[in-house]
């Protein structure tokens, strides 16, 4: 704080939802900015509720929060609508006038496409509406009637906010090694630029402005789509050791594999990580279920946690104990 990018580190599904709702609640987030678009699913555990959210940052728990959706991302106009209405954030949220908008006829195009299909796109159309948008041809949020309410300038009140000193917060999308440039993984990658410098330049925001990057790792590794994932495990091994998962987004299986050190270590000098949160602990060490101290932790997950800090060299500073936003453990003081 007060300038906060979060970057996940492997192919999305991190936890990123959960550290930045917690930040929202503790931090007290004057701003949160979504960047990227609906491929995304960022879950929020609240109250005992649910949240998917495609659209809407997922510090919106937090009802003094000012939500904003970057001059860099594209926005699905009906989920925007049904997720405000879910979220009941009307008088809060605004949308940059100049974010592109991502089209029915995008995900028809996304879904004929053959290329398409053997990577195993999420289907929203998020790779057709980019070209779009790069061919000068997307509408933007400012052509789009029931969007007028909401309209914003977002890089003017973030950048503002931030001359003011009031807290930031940059909410990356998907993983780090899904990025279009940088994750090694073309063409199993998405349609854009997932680091955070890219997170940083959606929200037009200059990285000698960012303060902290908190790069998201989970305690295991997932992946949907095709694509490389070292150290794959079966759907069968997972499930035995309680880490199958099933995709938020789009309901498919998640493929996993053991947490990769070195690929850890990689992407945080990549991301210029300064600080990392790893979720899901209670998954890999079922006794670390719902502790909020480190001390509570048994040997064997506090081994883990360490271990993780001397092989990236980046501080562990939150630790997800279970789903709700609360479920975690603060280590920055
Ligand atoms: P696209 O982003 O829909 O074009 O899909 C490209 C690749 O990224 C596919 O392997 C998708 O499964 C994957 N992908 C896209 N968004 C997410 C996400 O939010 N979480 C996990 N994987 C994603
Ligand atoms: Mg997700």
């Amino acid at each position: 704080m007060p300038c906060t990018v979060i970057v996940g580190a492997f192919w999305g599904d991190e936890g990123k939802g959960k550290i930045i709702s917690y930040l929202a609640l503790k931090d007290n987030l004057d701003f949160c900015v979504r960047t990227g678009s609906v491929n995304a699913a960022h879950t929020v555990w609240h109250e005992n509720k649910k949240y998917a959210l495609h659209m809407v940052p997922a510090a919106f728990i937090n009802s003094k929060t000012r939500l904003l959706i970057a001059a860099g991302a594209n926005v699905h106009v009906a989920q925007f609508f049904k997720e405000v209405e879910l979220t009941q954030v009307q008088n809060r949220i605004g949308v940059d006038q100049n974010a592109s908008i991502i089209e029915e006829k995008h995900s028809a195009q996304d879904k004929a496409s053959a290329i398409n299909k053997g990577i195993g796109t999420t289907g929203w159309g998020v790779g057709p509406a980019l070209e779009e948008r790069v061919r000068r041809t997307a509408k933007l949020a400012k052509d789009i009637p029931e969007l007028k309410p909401y309209l914003a300038d977002e890089i003017t009140e973030i950048n503002d906010g931030l001359d003011q000193g009031k807290k930031v917060l940059l909410e990356g999308t998907q993983g780090f090694m899904l990025s279009l440039f940088l994750g090694g993984g073309y063409p199993y990658v998405t349609g854009r630029d997932t680091g955070a410098s890219a997170i940083a330049s959606e929200a037009g925001v200059g990285p000698t402005r960012v303060d902290d990057v908190i790069i998201v790792y989970k305690s295991f590794m997932t992946r949907v789509g095709a694509g490389p994932l070292p150290g794959e495990i079966t759907k069968e091994e997972a499930q035995k050791r309680g880490w199958f998962e099933i995709s938020a987004g789009t309901g498919r299986d998640r493929r996993s594999a053991p947490f990769d050190f070195d690929l850890a270590k990689k992407t945080a000098k990549i991301n210029g990580a300064t600080q990392a949160a790893l979720t899901k602990l209670d998954c890999i060490f079922p006794a670390c279920q719902g502790k909020r101290s480190f001390n509570d932790l048994p040997t064997d997950a506090k081994t883990f946690v360490k271990e993780v800090e001397i092989r990236t060299g980046v501080p562990v500073t939150f630790i997800g104990t279970g789903p709700d936003a609360l479920d975690l453990i603060d280590r920055r003081k």
